[in-house]
């Protein structure tokens, strides 16, 4: 294979796939870019492993209809070579570009660029270490998907003259160790709002072209449909097991959703130039996605969070708030700074300690966990 002249798009494994990337990294670099992606801060995606014994060792018996169908969808690859520039790329003015909006966009590229990468490294390392073959299988495949999502936004940070050197960071970025529930629980709900997120989006730019300021835009229906099935994955996963969606685990459910859709409003609020651009007010936004990916979750979860309580939003806002005295506590240093900080981290902490404390709804989870990607 030369990988020189190969694409990420048409891979057909992760291994390829890194491979045609790893080449890439030997021909250009950017600090600035790895930089950013080397961040380990609370909210910027992080890396994670586990203990894959345990994970495969996971019996996929009693959801064997569901997955073979799965899994064959999966292996039919509808999206080969998709992912990779053609006619329908525009041209990037990002000479012209808005400076503010410059920023935030190549942040948020470099940043989903980075979720995608580590979610291909943790499924990729599950494929290598297991000998289950209905997970190492499954697991191929995401990792797969995931390496040409990664690939396709370098593709697009390369018009900005950046990159994110993949192979780089799997070296030297921290992994945090999360044991397989909480990597269903955490993985399940970042790849159904990464689908929430990415489907609004595009309906949105659908009816609204003229806010369609960048061409990526266009490959997210697509896009959002691969993430649709790896979500489907991790809810038959836990299909597996009763136990891990009942008793304690529901605390541990609420802690995840809570978490999640929490990242996600201050990210985005760290964001509006990009927002503005888009023509999405990020509030509204923010519900929709909540919304729809609480709709999703009812496939396997049986509680989903009060979104309309009317502490939600407000003190989301107040955990904003207070992140963005963190940031601008920590830019300015010194013992003030220091103090700043930690105040306006007791004030975060309280904000999503009082998120915790609205009471959750409750329903039946449906006999049938599998979904259609209807939005
Ligand atoms: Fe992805
Ligand atoms: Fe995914």
């Amino acid at each position: 294979m030369n990988v020189l002249a190969g694409h990420t798009a048409d891979a057909t494994t992760v291994e390829e796939g890194l491979a045609i990337q790893e080449a890439q990294d030997r021909l250009y670099d950017n600090e600035m870019a790895t930089e950013t992606a080397m961040q380990n801060t609370l909210l910027t995606p992080r890396f994670y492993t586990t203990d894959f014994d345990e994970l495969d060792a996971v019996d996929v018996g009693p959801v064997r209809e569901d997955w073979d169908e799965l899994i064959e969808r999966m292996l039919s690859d509808p999206n080969k070579g998709h992912f990779k520039k053609n006619e329908d790329w525009d041209h990037v003015d990002w000479e012209g570009m808005d400076p503010q909006l410059k920023k935030e966009f190549i942040d948020f590229l470099i940043s989903s660029c980075t979720a995608e990468f580590s979610g291909c490294v943790l499924y990729k390392e599950m494929k290598r270490r297991g000998a289950n073959k209905d997970i190492t299988q499954l697991f191929q495949l995401m990792a797969r998907d995931e390496a040409r999502h990664a690939g396709f936004i370098n593709d697009a940070l390369r018009e900005a003259g950046l990159r994110v050197n993949l192979g780089f960071l799997t070296q030297k970025k921290k992994y945090t160790y999360f044991r397989p529930k909480f990597i269903y629980y955490a993985t399940y709900l970042s790849e159904k709002i990464g689908y929430a997120r990415y489907i609004t989006i595009y309906r949105h730019l659908e009816a609204n072209p003229e806010h369609r300021f960048h061409p990526i835009f266009k490959w997210f229906r697509e896009w959002c449909n691969d993430e649709f099935n790896h979500g489907e994955a991790f809810a038959l996963l836990m299909k597996t097991d009763p136990r891990l969606t009942r008793g304690v685990n529901l605390w541990w459910i609420k802690f995840f959703l809570t978490a999640v859709y929490a990242t996600m409003y201050i990210r985005d609020h760290q964001r509006p130039a990009f927002h503005a651009a888009l023509g999405v007010d990020p509030d509204w936004y923010a519900q929709e996605v909540f919304t729809k990916t609480s709709k999703l979750s009812e496939q396997i979860f049986p509680i989903t969070l009060d979104i309309d309580h009317p502490r939600w939003h407000r003190t989301l806002d107040r955990l904003h708030h207070a992140n963005v005295d963190i940031a601008k506590a920590r830019e300015a240093g010194g013992v003030g700074g220091r103090l700043g900080r930690i105040t306006a981290s007791a004030r975060a902490a309280f904000a999503f300690a009082t998120l915790f404390t609205i009471p959750v709804r409750k329903h039946r989870v449906p006999e049938n966990t599998r979904l259609e990607p209807v939005y």
